[in-house]
């Protein structure tokens, strides 16, 4: 059986790939954000993951307005990236664990989560960012699932689903017939909001209080509706459903909980409250 090693929550704002083009990693703007990344670097090359179950939101790169699925799990060989008008490069294509995309797919139709399945998918920021700030040198180490979670076009699933999704994609990896050891990952968040009457909102309390729950009280966010959660993170902050997914998917199978590897919250970058945590599964 599959084992879940533990899981990272990075925020994924595109200027990150821009600094990371153009090398400003140790300028002062960025260097408090990428140094929050070098103890998850060496938890990561400790541990060692062949797989990474993704949970991301695309931005209009793969699905567009017309055609939002609520839920979407990939089940390609490979994922290519694309130009998204960012300005930021092109990254190259990533591996796909295909074995595992259908375990998780299955268990999930199984448990009446009627996903659309992607067997061809365009990536967006949301999903190459995360691995190139976990991976930064040469290529991607691990194979990939994105599962993706509309928050861009309402209605939104509440969080109390989709934390019951993150679930159901943990008892899918548990029971997946592999010796490989798997990861997971949620980009997005934390507060903000990139238009309107509140551009640049940002919640320094929510967010903290949000990070410590997923350690001591992982349900603690499911008690709210998606409208006090848009209140509470911003319009685009409320991205942070795909944090719980994630901390979802750890409760599931063996294990007695988590432990905190490392956490980092620095603010801003562009218009966003950045956030970092690593869990890692304790077994006992
Ligand atoms: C920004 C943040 C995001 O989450 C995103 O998808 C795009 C832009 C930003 O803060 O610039
Ligand atoms: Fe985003």
């Amino acid at each position: 059986m599959a084992d879940i090693i533990g899981c990272v929550g990075t925020s994924h704002i595109p200027a990150i790939g821009g600094a990371i083009h153009k090398g400003l990693q140790q300028e002062p703007y960025w260097k408090p954000f990428f140094d929050g990344y070098v103890p998850v670097h060496q938890w990561l090359e400790q541990n060692r993951p062949d797989v990474v179950v993704l949970f991301y939101n695309d931005h209009g790169l793969n699905f567009f307005l017309d055609k939002m699925p609520t839920f979407a799990v990939g089940a390609a060989t490979q994922y290519s990236n694309a130009d998204e008008g960012w300005g930021i490069p092109t990254l190259a294509p990533l591996r796909g664990e295909p074995d595992l995309s259908w375990q998780i797919i299955s268990t999930l139709i199984e448990k009446e989560f009627d996903v659309v399945t992607c067997q061809e998918m365009l990536v967006d920021h949301a999903c190459t960012l995360p691995l190139k700030l976990l991976w930064p040198e040469g290529a991607c180490p691990v194979t990939v699932v994105p599962v993706c979670i509309n928050t861009v076009q309402f209605p939104l699933p509440k969080a109390s689903r989709v934390y019951a999704l993150g679930r159901a994609v943990g008892e899918a990896i548990a029971v997946w017939d592999s010796s490989k050891k798997v990861a997971v990952i949620a980009s997005g968040g934390l507060s903000h909001q990139l238009d309107g009457e509140r551009a640049g909102f940002i919640n320094k309390a929510f967010d903290l209080q949000f990070m410590e729950s997923l350690v001591s009280n992982p349900e603690w966010a499911t008690q709210f509706s998606i409208h006090t959660l848009v209140e509470k993170s911003g319009t685009q902050g409320v991205e942070l459903l795909m944090w719980l997914a994630m901390r979802a998917a750890l409760t599931a199978g063996d294990g007695a909980g988590v432990r905190k590897v490392h956490s980092n919250y620095h603010i801003p970058i562009s218009n966003t409250a950045t956030g970092l945590l690593a869990l890692e599964k304790v077994m006992a």
